[in-house]
């Protein structure tokens, strides 16, 4: 049963209640979603980077939203593989995270910056004045939220977004909640997003409680969203949030308004 929505000038109304959204990513006609299922981890991470190293090649100065966990990991295996075997160029894109944990540094190996360092930044050409992970030390977080939003609008929006999901249907760290959260925030991280990630943590009692995360609204007005899962234990909430109501309690759900959104989902 597709969710009952209406959309006006001022934002969208889904099943009664108004999401006050702003309406610049409403533009253009809604399109349906398009699914791949592919039968395994390395078809979803093959795919995904195909799709992003075709965005680099069509446009070598576009604007990448980037994600962390561990999903993506795959993806950036392949970007880093194409960048040596073929003349992908990193240099003219300029890319924005989604995420950073509250509290560390861009040196501290549980932080996103040294992830993406990691996983593709030191792999790869790419220009480091032009990569931004939101600064999770700033000594004023509403004031770095506010900076990096401006940032991602000065840039011209975010062209291409990689997206994860969380068990909890949080994209970024935007965990349920009673609204959804239009720009770049401060979040307290969801108990089960503190037991998810204690994985790459030596003690989940130094899980960070806070986060700075793009918004929904952020989100939403990238001109086109890939979502990757994979694995049994994602399948549920993907259904859930690709299907189900669109929900603040399931922040992936605001996913099905957008009107360029590609899911790559593997069973394993
Ligand atoms: P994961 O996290 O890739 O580690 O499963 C996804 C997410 O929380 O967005």
């Amino acid at each position: 049963m597709p969710p009952r929505l209406r959309i006006d000038r001022h934002g969208i109304i889904v099943e009664n209640t108004h999401y006050k959204l702003g309406y610049q990513f409403l533009r253009g006609d809604l399109k349906s979603m398009t699914i791949h299922h592919v039968s395994n981890y390395a078809e979803m991470c093959r795919k995904a980077a195909n799709m992003i190293s075709a965005q680099i090649l069509l446009n070598p100065t576009c604007t990448l939203g980037l994600a962390t966990g561990s999903t993506p990991i795959g993806i950036y295996e392949r970007l880093a593989d194409a960048y040596n075997k073929s003349d992908l160029d990193f240099s003219g894109i300029t890319t924005f995270n989604l995420d950073e944990y509250c509290g560390l540094s861009e040196n501290d190996p549980q932080g996103y910056y040294y992830y993406m360092n990691e996983q593709l930044f030191n792999k790869v050409n790419i220009d480091r004045a032009k990569a931004h992970v939101p600064n999770g030390t700033a000594g004023d977080i509403a004031l770095e939220c506010r900076r990096y939003e401006a940032l991602i609008t000065a840039a011209g929006g975010i062209d291409l977004q990689l997206l994860g999901i969380g068990n909890n249907g949080h994209i970024g760290f935007n965990e349920p909640s009673s609204a959804f959260e239009k720009d770049t925030h401060c979040v307290e991280l969801d108990e089960e997003t503190i037991i998810a990630n204690a994985r790459f943590f030596d003690n989940p009692d130094d899980v960070p409680r806070r986060a700075i995360t793009m918004g929904i609204g952020t989100i939403m007005q990238a001109k086109k969203i890939l979502l990757v899962a994979n694995g049994e234990k994602k399948k549920e909430i993907l259904q859930k949030a690709l299907y189900g109501p669109i929900t603040p309690m399931v922040p992936a759900s605001i996913l099905q308004l957008h009107p360029d959104l590609t899911v790559i989902w593997s069973d394993t």
